[in-house]
């Protein structure tokens, strides 16, 4: 018997309706009203605990049904569902799934007994307590796998197979598994005529410079892509206590450096005086914005480029091959491979003689370019920067720091991410630097949400996407005394 698709309530939540009519979901202290249904499909709609079978309710046509599809996609777009295949609606689980996106709905491509099948090889199965699950950075959807021969028959995928092949495998998941994975390219259609390896073959050129672990950790340690907790939420506040401030001292006799770098007022360079006051600012003097002059001064000491060349760079890689020529440019920070990989988009609330709006910043030419984005999700990236810096007003300019990925993966196996993320501290220790020199504030933040960028930009979030974020603006207060 062919496994149904389900949707069904998280364990988290729970439906009320109200004698208004109106039914609302409640999970961990929150609540969210979804709107007013009639008696009965209130009634129905607490079915929704055991699971409603999605594909009989979409073909259904009767009004109930139809209600029930309105509230099963508002209960999604909350992420309150998650989707169970199963042979009987009462009979155990097969494989649960369980949405990471909001916009995230289980979708059946139509897929043919001779099409050949493999498992993306971004994709892996990994123990979570005591569940196995079925993830990739680039799917919308984790896959619980409840059952091992699923695993088993699953695992014959690290080869491309043939779904009429796989039929006869003892445990085969059934065609709609097989069809919810390609939706979430976790497994892809391969044409064995054509294949000219897996990896260009995986359907998108974008990836082929992505190693599996850079692609992971990008998704999985910044927000959009995943439903983890993320950010600063204490997880383990209640049972491991904090590392101390400063590490305690190795054994030994010590050797006092205090005598050599004695108060010398000589020694108090312009550099050392702006290492001393650099600090982080999160509030801002709206009645006097930075200006548009200063904007252009802080981008054309810190951004810029200064110089283009080409030709090779032979830094010592240890690599086999000549270096090929490429092209390059000089910049006032340092970077890896002298790659300069990093990209600014300006959101601008507040700036005197520059109009608000989305702006990337072409550092060959120091100019701006305005990019039009959606108000929605404009105001969105700025709130995003309020709520990280716990301030009480977004910051007069957000700078987020993109990276062009294949700029560095090009040339660097298995560090390229990390060197990427190092590119990002050494460019914000510059703006700490220059916006304390200009008597400017600013305040870099550590999260990121990587799907909005995308939505704002258009680029898919494996070519060019978010890797930090930089506060600026004139600041409330300044600890510089002159
Ligand atoms: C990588 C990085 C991420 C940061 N993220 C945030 C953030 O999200 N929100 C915030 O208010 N401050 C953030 N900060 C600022 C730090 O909180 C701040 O540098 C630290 O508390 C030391 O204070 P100071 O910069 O004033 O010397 C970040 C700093 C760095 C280097």
């Amino acid at each position: 018997m062919p496994a149904t698709l389900c949707a069904r309530l998280g364990g988290h939540v729970s439906l009320d309706a109200r004698p208004n009519g109106e039914i609302v979901a409640s999970f961990y202290g929150h609540s969210a009203v979804l709107g007013r249904f009639s008696a009965r499909a209130a009634e129905r709609a607490q079915d929704l605990r055991q699971g409603l079978p999605l594909r009989a309710l979409s073909a259904g046509g009767r009004d109930i049904d139809e209600e029930i599809v309105l509230l099963i996609q508002r209960l999604a777009r909350h992420g309150l569902l998650e989707y169970r295949l199963g042979r009987s609606q009462r009979g155990a689980d097969q494989v649960v799934v369980e949405p990471q996106v909001p916009d995230y709905w289980p979708r059946a491509p139509q897929l043919d007994s001779a099409d050949v099948l493999v498992l993306s090889r971004f994709a892996y199965m990994r123990r979570r307590g005591n569940e196995l699950v079925l993830e990739s950075p680039r799917s919308s959807a984790l896959f619980r796998i409840c059952d091992p021969k699923i695993a088993a028959a699953l695992a014959l995928l690290a080869a491309p197979q043939p779904i009429k092949k796989l039929r006869r495998q003892d445990g085969f998941p059934g065609i709609e598994l097989l069809a919810l994975l390609v939706d979430c390219q976790i497994l892809f259609t391969i044409n064995a005529a054509n294949d000219s390896g897996l990896r260009p073959t995986e359907g998108n050129d974008s990836l082929v410079l992505w190693d599996f672990h850079d692609l992971l950790f990008h998704a999985r340690s910044t927000e959009g892509q995943h439903a983890n907790p993320l950010g600063g939420v204490y997880p383990y506040a209640g049972t491991i206590s904090p590392l101390p401030a400063v590490r305690s001292c190795w054994a030994g006799e010590k050797i006092d450096l205090g005598k050599f770098s004695a108060a010398d007022t000589k020694a108090i360079t312009p550099t050392v005086r702006v290492l001393r006051e650099r600090h982080s600012v999160r509030s801002f003097n709206d009645d006097r914005p930075i200006t548009l002059a200063e904007l252009s001064r802080f981008l054309d000491r810190t951004a810029r480029v200064q110089s283009e060349w080409s030709g090779t760079l032979d830094l010592g890689t240890g690599a086999d091959t000549d270096p090929p020529a490429a092209t390059y440019t000089v910049r006032s920070y340092p970077s890896a491979g002298g790659s300069y990989e990093l990209e600014l988009y300006l959101a601008v609330d507040k700036c005197e003689g520059l109009a608000r709006g989305f702006y990337h910043y072409d550092a060959g030419g120091h100019s701006l370019a305005p990019i039009e984005v959606r108000a929605p999700e404009f105001e969105a990236l700025l709130k995003s920067a309020e709520f990280a810096m716990g301030a009480s007003a977004v910051p007069q300019i957000l700078i987020t720091i993109a990276a062009r990925f294949g700029r560095v993966s090009w040339k660097y196996s298995s560090i390229a991410y990390s060197l990427i993320l190092k590119d990002v501290g050494v460019l914000t220790q510059t703006f700490y630097m220059m916006a304390t020199d200009m008597e400017l504030g600013g305040c870099a933040i550590g999260s990121i949400n990587i799907d909005l960028f995308a939505r704002m930009t258009g680029i898919e979030f494996y070519v060019e996407g978010p890797v930090g974020q930089f506060a600026i603006g004139r600041g409330t207060t300044s600890r510089l005394s002159g």
